[in-house]
């Protein structure tokens, strides 16, 4: 098993408030990663370490090392545009950008200095169908991608997400704000895109992470109480604080 990220001591405060404390949990390669646990717990915040979304609020400190491929993305000498072009990701709400279909999966492809229209429209067809969205709007390319259901909009965003080649993809509760026949949709969705992509998922969906995920982290007050393989995690956590909240939620 290849490991593809790891955190070590990650540490995290906004101004005075700790949110995240000693946090060590390993991104393997190509298989999916859920973090669950209560709301306010962390995961959001953890998350946005991995591609250094927290940069941009100002009064965040971070602590310990968060490596790609064995290199810490907080050194000195990395460009972080570059970093999240590898570490691509999807928020809770779809977010497309009011423009065109064709031009939401474009945009980043362009951004890294693609203008050929040949190439371009190989990338929007091949990103497109990589999220199982080719079908539906291949004649609408050009239509605004407002116009899209909800569903068809996170899957646009999946696929403007893919169109730069990411390695791994970050999810912040990707369904949450979905129906359930779109929310299998994406579903099936990650299935396919693991075998060429890590991907690192936020749930409060408990069947949704035991149904998708390879790995689980379960966080509670900006701590990782356990981390271990789906099927261990649910079926037999090794922490009663795990125990406890799953047993909670299933009920
Ligand atoms: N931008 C922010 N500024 C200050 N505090 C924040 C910010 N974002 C999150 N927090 C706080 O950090 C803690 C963890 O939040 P978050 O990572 O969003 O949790 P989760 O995703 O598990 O619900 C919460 O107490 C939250 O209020
Ligand atoms: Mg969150």
């Amino acid at each position: 098993m290849d490991l593809k990220m790891n955190t070590k001591n990650v540490n995290l405060w906004y101004g005075e408030k700790r949110a995240l404390k000693g946090i060590n949990l390993p991104i393997y390669e190509k298989k999916i990663t859920a973090l669950i646990g209560p709301s306010g717990c962390g995961k959001s915040t953890f998350l946005r370490c991995l591609n250094r979304m927290n940069d941009l609020i100002p009064t965040v400190k971070i602590e310990g090392e968060i490596l790609l491929d064995g290199k810490n993305v907080y050194d000195k000498d990395v460009d972080v545009v570059e970093l999240r072009k590898r570490v691509g990701m999807v928020f809770q709400k779809p977010n497309p950008f009011p423009m065109s279909i064709y031009d939401n999966v474009a945009y980043g492809p362009r951004i890294h200095g693609i203008t050929d229209k040949k190439t371009l429209d190989e990338i929007v067809e091949w990103a497109l169908k990589k999220a199982a969205l080719w079908d539906e709007v291949k004649d609408d390319l050009k239509k605004s991608a407002l116009g899209l259901s909800g569903g068809q909009q996170q899957r646009l965003c999946i696929a403007r997400t893919i169109a730069v080649k990411p390695e791994v993809i970050l999810m912040d509760e990707p369904t949450s704000a979905l129906d359930p026949i779109s929310t299998l949709k994406i579903e099936d969705l990650m299935a396919e895109l693991k075998k060429d992509y890590t991907i690192v998922i936020v749930t409060h969906n408990m069947q949704q992470a035991s149904r998708i995920s390879d790995y689980t982290g379960f966080f509670l007050m900006g701590r990782l109480i356990e981390f271990n393989k789906t099927e261990k995690i649910f079926l037999e956590p090794e922490k009663k604080e795990t125990e406890n909240y799953i047993r909670g939620l299933f009920g």
